[in-house]
C-alpha cells in the first residue's frame, strides 16, 4: 500500500526530510571561513520536490538558494521562501520586471539584458542585483574578462542596477580524479576578479564552488557555496568520492529519496513465453512475473529494460522485457507469495536490499543527477 497522501497516483516519492537537513547540516560545517552556502533547488529540487526540500536546506542552515529560471524563483516566493535568491539559469530580457518584482539576484552577462534590467529597475524604482557570469573554460553563459568589464562598467549608468558579484562554473571536476582543468578555471577566476577590484569593481560575491569543489577544496569557497547534488544525499560521482578519500575527507552523505509503487497483477507464465513490446525476453522456465504500474512517462527510464532489478519483499526481482510507457514486468519466481497491492521499491531501501540512485543510472547509462530529476513532477513528493 502507498501513503494516503499518494492519493489516486499509483507510485510516489518518500522523501526523507532529516536527510536533507542533515546533509545541510554536514556540508554546512565544511565552509570555509565567511562562505555562505546556496542549496541548488532547481529541476524540482533534483526530483525531490522543490517544497519539501527548500524547507529542510533553510532548516540545516542554507542561507541562499538558487534556482535555475524565474518561473522556478516565482514558485518559491509564492510557498513563502523570502530569502536570498540566485536565478543561475537564463533570464530573457523580456522578463526583467518579474525578476525586479521576485527581488532576485540575475545572473548577467549581455547588454541586451542590462538595458532591459536597467529599464524595469527605473520603472519600479526597486534595486536589481546582477551576479555577472565570467567565462573560464566551460563555454557555458560567461564573459571574458574583456568583455566582463565593459559590461560592469555599463551597468553604472542604470540607477538601480547593482553590480553585486561574479560566477563561473566547473567543466571537470566530478568527472576526474585529475584536476588540472579545475585548478586553470580557479586561478581565471581568481585573476578575472583581481582585474574587476584593480578597476574599481570589486565584487561583493565571488561563487565558483559546486558540490565537488565544496567539498574538496575550501580555497573555492570564496563568499558563496552552490551545492545541489550533494545536498540531496548523493555524490557528484564515484571519482569525487575517490578524491574526498584521497584528500582525508570523511563526508557522511544521506540520500533522501525513495521512489514506491504496488504490484498491479501477479502471474505465471509457461517456460517459453517472451514478455513485453518487442518480445525481448523469454522464459527458460515457469515464471511468475508482477505487472508494476511506472513506465517511461512516470521517469522509470526505458534504457532499463531487461536490466534493472526493484525490490519486493526485501528481495530483488529483475525487470523483464522493456518498460512501457505506463507499466513494467519483474520476475518473482524467487518471491514467494507476492500479491496485488503489495508495496514495490524502484529506488531506495526496502528492508536490508537498497537499489542506489547511482545502481539505476549505471543500468541507465546516464548519472545520479538525471536519474533522480527525470522522475515526472506529478509522482506526489510526500515529506516523511
Ligand atoms: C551553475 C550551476 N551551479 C551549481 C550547480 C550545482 O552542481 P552540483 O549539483 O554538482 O553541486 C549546477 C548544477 O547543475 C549549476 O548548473
Amino acid at each position: 500500500m502507498l501513503p494516503r497522501e499518494a492519493g489516486l497516483h499509483r507510485s510516489c516519492c518518500l522523501i526523507d526530510r532529516a536527510a536533507l537537513k542533515h546533509n545541510m547540516e554536514t556540508l554546512k560545517k565544511g565552509l570555509a571561513p565567511g562562505a555562505a552556502i546556496a542549496a541548488v533547488v532547481k529541476s524540482n529540487a533534483y526530483g525531490h520536490g522543490v517544497k519539501i526540500a527548500w524547507r529542510a536546506f533553510v532548516e540545516g542552515g542554507a542561507t541562499w538558494l538558487c534556482v535555475d529560471s524565474l518561473h522556478e524563483a516565482q514558485d518559491l516566493r509564492d510557498d513563502g521562501y523570502d530569502g536570498n535568491l540566485f536565478v543561475m539559469g537564463h533570464v530573457p530580457p523580456a522578463h526583467a520586471k518579474a525578476a525586479v518584482e521576485l527581488d532576485v539576484r540575475v545572473m548577467c552577462y549581455d547588454r541586451g539584458q542590462v538595458d532591459a534590467f536597467g529599464a524595469a529597475s527605473s520603472e519600479l524604482s526597486k534595486p536589481l542585483r546582477l551576479i555577472i557570469k565570467l567565462e573560464t573554460g566551460t563555454q557555458r553563459q560567461g564573459l571574458k574578462i574583456g568583455d566582463a568589464l565593459e559590461l560592469v562598467k555599463y551597468i553604472q549608468k542604470f540607477p538601480y542596477l547593482v553590480f553585486e558579484g561574479t560566477c563561473t562554473h566547473f567543466a571537470n571536476i566530478e568527472d576526474t580524479t585529475d584536476h588540472s582543468f579545475a585548478y586553470e578555471q580557479l586561478r581565471i577566476f581568481s585573476e578575472y576578479n583581481d582585474i574587476l577590484t584593480a578597476n574599481g569593481f570589486k565584487p561583493a560575491i565571488r561563487t565558483i564552488a559546486n558540490s565537488a569543489a565544496g567539498i574538496l577544496w575550501p580555497n573555492t569557497h570564496f563568499e558563496l557555496v552552490r551545492a545541489g547534488i550533494t545536498c540531496y544525499g548523493m555524490w557528484p560521482s564515484t571519482e569525487c568520492y575517490v578524491s574526498a578519500k584521497l584528500l582525508g575527507k570523511d563526508v557522511d552523505l544521506r540520500p533522501a529519496l525513495t521512489w514506491k509503487t504496488v504490484v498491479a497483477q501477479e502471474k505465471l507464465l509457461e517456460t517459453g513465453s517472451v514478455i513485453g513490446y518487442g518480445c525481448t525476453y523469454q522464459t527458460t522456465h515457469p515464471t511468475r512475473i508482477v505487472v508494476l504500474p511506472v513506465g517511461y512517462y512516470d521517469g522509470y527510464d526505458r534504457s532499463v529494460s531487461n536490466l534493472a532489478h526493484v525490490l519486493i519483499h526485501g528481495k530483488r526481482a529483475p525487470i523483464r522485457g522493456r518498460i512501457c510507457m505506463n507499466m513494467c514486468m519483474a520476475d518473482v519466481t524467487d518471491i514467494p507469495d507476492v500479491k496485488m497491492g503489495d508495496e514495490v521499491v524502484l529506488l531506495g531501501r526496502q528492508g536490508d536490499e537498497v537499489i542506489t540512485a547511482e545502481q539505476l543510472a549505471a543500468w541507465a547509462g546516464t548519472i545520479n543527477y538525471e536519474l533522480t530529476t527525470q522522475i515526472q513532477s506529478t509522482v506526489p513528493r510526500i515529506a516523511v
